[in-house]
């Protein structure tokens, strides 16, 4: 059991946020739900609390990013440290596209809320992190954010040409290489976690279940050393 240790999830009311915010809970983590509604943020508690898993709600909108500030105020008064980030919460946008053609609004709604709400979710919470005695974050990426798989013609993923959303990912790629490199001797861990093909909202089909997506971003959450890595179910990924 993971008694004491209190998880942030972002984007955590549905799909693979409150899946992995179910398994974390499941094993004894604090659970804060983040989610920019506040009835569905409640109604996601109120889920867990049916199968008696405790968890609470927190106000995280990427779009805000004045929320994020006043989550960390809140986690900092209530438990004065987090032992694990997971940076979940992103979009899609059907105006993205490939570079010639794409929406330059959905290209910089998705940069906004994927990479820029992420990286200031993670500045928000690094001095909570830090109070932990080892600190993790998951980066919900995806292969569609590897440059090499973008460029590789036998690769399933060279077709998916969305400038937005693949170099949001890309973005959220960097951020865990630099801040790796930045939290080296902390001890506080970050990684790039590929759920998979999941079916969900985002996706609309997929091949996995919620519960199959969740698996590889808490194995990241609660254990290893390894930092600075892009791990997809199949193994590594390149950058
Ligand atoms: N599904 C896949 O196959 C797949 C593959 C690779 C990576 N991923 C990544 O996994 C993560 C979760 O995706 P999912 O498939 O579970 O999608 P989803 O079911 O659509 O869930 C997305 C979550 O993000 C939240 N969100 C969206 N915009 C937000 C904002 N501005 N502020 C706060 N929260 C916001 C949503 O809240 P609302 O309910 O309020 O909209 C929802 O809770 C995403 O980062 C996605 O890119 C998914």
């Amino acid at each position: 059991m993971q008694k004491n240790r209190v998880a942030l999830v972002t984007g955590a009311n549905k799909g693979i946020g409150l899946e992995i915010a179910r398994q974390l809970a499941q094993v004894g983590v604090h659970v804060i739900i983040g989610a920019r509604d506040e009835g569905r943020g409640r109604a996601a508690v109120d889920d867990l609390a049916s199968q008696h898993m405790v968890a609470q709600y927190v106000r995280l909108d990427l779009d805000d990013l004045a929320s994020a500030e006043t989550a960390a105020n809140t986690i900092a008064s209530e438990h004065g440290k987090l032992d694990i980030l997971i940076n979940n919460a992103g979009i899609f946008d059907f105006a993205d596209a490939p570079p010639s053609r794409a929406s330059i609004d959905a290209v910089r709604r998705v940069m906004e809320v994927n990479f820029i709400g992420a990286l200031a979710v993670t500045q928000a919470m690094l001095p909570l992190l830090r109070q932990a005695p080892a600190g993790r974050i998951v980066n919900l990426s995806s292969s569609l954010g590897s440059l090499t798989l973008n460029g590789d013609p036998t690769s399933t993923y060279y077709s998916q040409r969305f400038i937005g959303y693949n170099a949001s990912k890309a973005a959220l790629n960097m951020l865990t290489v630099q801040l790796s490199e930045e939290l080296n001797g902390t001890g506080i861990v970050i990684n790039s976690v590929s759920p998979g093909f999941v079916k969900t909202d985002l996706t609309g089909y997929g091949t996995m279940t919620t519960e199959q997506g969740a698996k590889l971003p808490v194995k990241y959450a609660l254990g290893g050393e390894e930092s600075g890595s892009f791990i997809e179910p199949d193994g590594k990924t390149p950058w």
